[in-house]
This record gives structure tokens, C-alpha cells and sequence, in this order.
């Protein structure tokens, strides 16, 4: 069977655009279609400026939002990334095998350092490091697939060649994978800017969709989305970036293509109207279990516990392995 990995980091509340993008095809399709692994990847949200408190208020939070969106944990394996020490162990063996040029190249990287810089912000080194962590969440379960958004295309692609380099020089180890992404809503924009992602991080309100955003404020920001000048309601991401990225989360919503919608409206009124609600009944039941998954924490407690104890014991033959054969001594 196929095995799949992917990740949420806990850097903030959860947004329609990681359900949208990732969360709700793990829930959906990846874990009926593949031996899915799903995890909390807290360790990512040391690398910039974080409250200790809040990180682990976060990590829960999301943990109950996966199994609140449908992730089973009879199907597929929920955990979080520390509890597994695997993850940190390959982590270092990939350091060892990337290069500091490759590193530094990676957009999300010189966007983010550059944002800390400007408001004065010292960059941790382990923001220049974390995609060869996230390779190391990957490449430690043998994955085929990485089902993520669009924005972690570049991510997937390091992953791909140290898998690679690393085989050529040690001999083979890692299976070398592959990003899958949804048909629509790859890359939800910020309501706000439609030129930008919708993220958790940097959104503070108005152009980002929280998924535990009460109905009124769901409509409040849909309805406020910044659209295009013209009154077309066109599919054209260049032209009408904010009306395209409109169809493509009520496309995403209602399983439909963002053209055909395209031709059903005559304003961008009726089209925010229909996609606020639309969006109102997608986190419905979602906020409704997640409610009940909140009062009972010792049941998250335990899925996470099973969990890591399944990825532990799929991890760590694989890592011991590349620790063999990048030339460390057994431990006897
Ligand atoms: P993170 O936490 O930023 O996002 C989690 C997932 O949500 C997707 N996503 C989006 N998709 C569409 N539109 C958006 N606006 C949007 N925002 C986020 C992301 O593409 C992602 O799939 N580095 C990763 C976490 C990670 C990981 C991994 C992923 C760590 N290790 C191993 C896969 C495999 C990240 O920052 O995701």
C-alpha cells in the first residue's frame, strides 16, 4: 500500500486554507487510499519567535481540528512530531548531506527572514534549516505521496534530492516521493490580498478565515473580500486574482470547477454571498465535533499516544538504517 506523510505546524489557529489545501483531502481521500501518517509537526514552530504556551495550546488545538475534520484514527496515524525522536535524529544525517547554497535558496526562507529582519528580529538558524527537517518527517516512513498546498512545492522537491543523494552516496535507503495537491483551492489566497497566501502566521484578522470562526465573522470577511474593479465574474487568476480565488473556495466548497461557477454569476455580490454561506455549512459539523473532541482531551491525549508509538516503531528501523550506512558505528 501506498504511504503517505504529511504535516501541520502549530504556529497559529488553523485556517481554510490549510483545510481547504491539505487537512480535508488527508480526512477525505488520503487515509482510505494509502497507509497515512498525519502529523502535528510542533519542532517547525521553534523556528521563529514563539510563547511556549501557546505552542502547546496550539499543538492540542490541532490535533482535536484533524480528528474534528474526519481523520480516523482507526485508519491512519495522528501524532505529534516530538513524541517521535526519530524525526530530530535523520534530521541531522540530511544537514550532513544538503548544502548551505540550496538552503538559502529556498523561498519561504528569504521571505520570512526577511520580514524578521526588517522589523529588527534576529533569524534562528533553525529557519534556514527546516526543510531539511521536514525532510527528515518524510524520508523517516519510507513515504511515496505528500499530500500539501502548493506553497510547499519547493520543500517536497529538496526532500526529493537528498533522497536521492543521499542513496547515490551511502547506498539505498530512502524512497523518494512525491507532492499531490487538490484539484482547486491548491493555493487559497488571503481575502485581503488576493496576491498573497492565506496563512495562519502572518493573517491577524480580516483577510484570513480562522476554522473556528463563528458564522458572523465567516460572512463578515467573505463579504469584505477584496475583488477586482470591472463587474465580470470571471476564472483569471492574473486579471481577477480576488474573484478567482472567490470561486475557487466556493468551487472547493462545493465540489464543482471554478469556470462553470464562473458562468453562473452576474455580480461579485450574489458570488460573496454564496461562498460566505457555502463556507459557513463546510466548518459547521467540523466546529461541532471539534467542540465535543475539546471538552475530552484525555481521548486526544490517548489517539496521540497510540499514534506516536505506531510512527515511532515505522521510524526507527528506517533511521537506524541511514545511521549504518552513512558510516556510524552500531551501538552494541
Ligand atoms: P503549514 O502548517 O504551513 O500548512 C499545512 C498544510 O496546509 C497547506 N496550506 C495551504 N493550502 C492552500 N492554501 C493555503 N493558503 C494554505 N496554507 C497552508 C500547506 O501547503 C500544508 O500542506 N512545512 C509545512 C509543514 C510540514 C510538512 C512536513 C508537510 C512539516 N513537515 C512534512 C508535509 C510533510 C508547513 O509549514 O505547513
Amino acid at each position: 500500500m501506498t504511504r503517505s506523510f504529511s504535516g501541520i505546524k502549530p504556529t497559529g489557529h488553523l485556517t481554510l486554507g490549510n483545510y481547504l489545501g491539505a487537512v480535508r483531502r488527508w480526512a477525505d481521500v488520503d487515509q482510505y487510499a494509502s497507509d497515512a501518517l498525519i502529523s502535528v509537526v510542533d519542532l517547525h514552530a521553534l523556528t521563529v519567535e514563539h510563547d511556549p504556551a501557546r505552542v502547546r495550546r496550539l499543538s492540542r488545538q490541532a490535533a482535536s481540528l484533524l480528528l474534528a475534520a474526519g481523520l480516523d484514527p482507526q485508519r491512519c496515524t495522528v501524532f505529534v512530531q516530538s513524541h517521535v525522536d526519530e524525526h530530530a535524529r535523520l534530521s541531522y544525517l540530511l544537514e550532513c548531506t544538503a548544502a548551505d547554497g540550496e538552503m538559502r535558496r529556498m523561498i519561504q526562507y528569504k521571505e520570512k527572514a526577511a520580514r524578521a529582519q526588517a522589523v529588527g528580529e534576529s533569524v534562528r538558524l533553525s529557519l534556514l534549516t527546516y526543510p531539511v527537517l521536514m525532510a527528515a518527517d518524510i524520508l523517516a516512513y519510507g513515504t511515496d505521496e505528500v499530500p500539501v498546498g502548493h506553497d510547499q512545492v519547493q520543500h517536497v522537491e529538496l526532500t526529493r534530492d537528498l533522497a536521492v543523494r543521499f542513496n547515490q552516496r551511502y547506498g539505498h535507503v530512502f524512497t523518494v516521493p512525491k507532492a499531490t495537491h487538490p484539484r482547486v483551492a491548491a493555493r487559497v489566497m488571503d481575502l485581503q490580498d488576493p496576491t498573497s497566501k492565506m496563512g495562519k502566521s502572518l493573517g491577524n484578522g480580516p483577510g484570513v478565515v480562522f476554522l473556528l470562526d463563528d458564522a458572523d465573522a465567516v460572512r463578515r470577511k467573505v463579504m469584505r473580500a477584496v475583488t477586482d474593479s470591472g463587474q465580470d465574474v470571471a476564472y483569471d487568476r492574473e486579471s481577477h486574482p480576488g474573484v478567482a480565488n472567490l470561486l475557487e473556495v466556493l468551487a472547493a466548497c462545493v465540489h464543482e470547477s471554478p469556470q462553470v461557477l464562473a458562468d453562473r454569476y452576474a455580480s461579485y455580490g450574489a458570488l460573496k454571498k454564496d461562498t460566505a454561506e457555502a463556507v459557513v455549512e463546510l466548518l459547521r459539523p467540523l466546529q461541532k465535533r471539534h467542540a465535543e473532541l475539546a471538552a475530552d482531551p484525555a481521548y486526544v491525549d490517548e489517539v496521540l499516544r497510540v499514534g506516536a508509538a505506531r510512527a515511532r516503531a515505522l521510524a526507527r528501523p528506517l533511521v537506524d538504517r541511514a545511521y549504518r550506512a552513512i558510516g556510524l558505528l552500531p551501538a552494541s
